[in-house]
């Protein structure tokens, strides 16, 4: 609802004889997204109130009257039945206008040693913290399921590819691992953001700060924030900690879609290493043996508007002079777009991984073919038979080329066929052929090998618990 008069604003009209143009009230107001940021405008203000009332700045009946007035607004926000005003800009003046019609006079004192521009950079900071904590939740949730495959396929063999080309066994447990390390760092860039941002720029006023006698530490403790900012310009200027949460989303959002790209593929008929429970596909309307990985498909695509929204606020930020600029205004659409899409991407994420069904015999019969184990013969061949490594790998490029016009795999070929290519070559060399061998002797730290998968799958059931 709104109510547009054709008066000046009641909020900063002093000085105007007439209203906006419509054209002019449409670019200006924010009220349409901020609105989303009530619950922090009106705990910021109880905040700033309650410390105006402590400093003596206003009376103890005037922010009791604020304070209570304050929450009756927000009741009335969740009820779903406020008015919101686009006359009236953005939710910190339909806040205060809408206190203003309940309490009256009061209401005009809540402003005092107090600025929109240091007002939006604290509720805007609220909102970001939160969905720090948010995501770091989400990422939480998803790394355990992670780990949860990884213990499942400790030594499910699969091959392990290269340039999308099959490259040496690998075990289902250590690719899930390595995404967990993936969501782990991105984990901790929330968490360093969130550290980052903790500091309150409530009284940095318009910019210079206040000549009234607030007490900064006591509302920045009030908001659950470590201090207050310790410049007043740079409190209502910087947009890091939006840019930072942005560039946190964005890496985390390219994982994401990596993983999202692997099972789109895994779930493919030419690969059917996975498949996705019910709950997470789709069929086509005119092809009826169809299943489609939509929800991975989306993830993949959703980096997307993360990114831009990255690109678009960094852009709004270079260039801009201290203090406050209306430009800054911009930042919150992008902000809000990337947290609501990256949380629905690593909740889908979380909930096709837990259910996901993995075929092992495919994986294990991929991991068998292309060669898999050919580094391996190499290896032999150095450790067992002292040849120089390139020397090793030549000899055993020959046998592959050698299999491969035979049409068959490498432990198909004979021992004489294996002679032919260098004599050292015993009956001993199968045992490495084999997938299993091959991915048990990768033992080095962090190697495929079952043992340090489940060490690894140990050290992270430690840290999540
Ligand atoms: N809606 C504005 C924003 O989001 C609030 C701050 C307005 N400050 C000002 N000086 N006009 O940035």
């Amino acid at each position: 609802m709104t109510d547009d008069t054709n008066s000046s604003n009641a909020m900063w009209g002093g000085r105007f004889a007439a209203g906006p143009d419509a054209i002019m009230e449409a670019i200006n107001a924010s009220i349409s997204f901020d609105k989303r940021l009530y619950a922090q405008d009106i705990r910021g203000s109880r905040a700033h109130a309650a410390m105006l009332a402590a400093t003596g700045i206003l009376t103890n009946s005037d922010a009791e009257a604020i304070g209570e007035g304050l929450l009756t607004v927000l009741s009335e926000i969740e009820a779903g039945d406020f008015p919101f005003s686009t006359a009236l800009e953005d939710i910190h003046m339909n806040v205060e206008a809408r206190l203003k019609a309940l309490i009256g006079e009061p209401a005009g004192r809540l402003h005092t040693a107090r600025s929109r521009n240091d007002q939006v950079a604290t509720d805007f900071r609220l909102w970001v913290r939160d969905q720090a904590d948010a995501a770091i939740t989400s990422l939480t949730a998803l790394m355990k399921v992670l780990v949860a495959q990884a213990e499942k396929g400790a030594d499910w063999v699969m091959p392990g590819f290269t340039h999308l080309q099959t490259a040496q066994p690998v075990t289902w447990g250590h690719h899930m691992m390595a995404y967990v390390e993936m969501f782990a760092r991105d984990r901790s860039r929330f968490e360093d953001a969130r550290k980052r941002m903790n500091e309150c720029p409530l009284g940095s006023a318009a910019l210079a700060g206040t000549g009234f006698p607030i007490d900064r530490h006591m509302t920045a403790q009030a908001l659950g924030f470590d201090r207050p900012m310790a410049n007043s310009l740079d409190g209502v200027s910087d947009r890091d900690f939006a840019l930072e949460f942005l560039s946190a989303a964005a890496i985390c959002s390219v994982h994401l879609s990596r993983l999202a790209e692997e099972l789109v593929i895994w779930s493919s008929a030419q690969f059917r290493f996975v498949a996705m429970s019910d709950k997470w596909s789709t069929g086509s309307s005119i092809m009826p043996q169809k299943r489609n990985p939509d929800a991975a498909e989306l993830i993949r695509a959703k980096i997307g508007r993360v990114l831009g929204a990255a690109v678009a606020l960094f852009t709004v930020m270079k260039g801009l002079p201290l203090a406050y600029s209306k430009d800054m205004q911009e930042d919150k659409e992008q902000v809000f777009d990337a947290a609501d899409t990256l949380m629905l991407a690593l909740a889908a994420m979380t909930g096709m991984m837990s259910d996901l069904t993995v075929n092992t015999a495919k994986l294990e019969a991929a991991a068998s073919s292309g060669f898999s184990t050919a580094t391996d013969l190499a290896d032999w061949l150095v450790r067992e038979a002292g040849l120089p490594f390139r020397e090793a790998h030549h000899v055993t490029g020959s046998l592959v080329a050698l299999a491969e016009k035979k049409g068959c795999d490498l432990p198909d070929l004979s021992l004489e066929e294996l002679k032919s290519a260098h004599p050292a070559l015993t009956e001993a060399v199968y045992s490495v052929l084999g997938v299993h061998n091959s991915v048990a002797s990768r033992q080095s730290y962090g190697g495929t090998a079952p043992d340090q998968v489940r060490a690894q799958v140990a050290r992270w059931q430690g840290l999540l618990a």
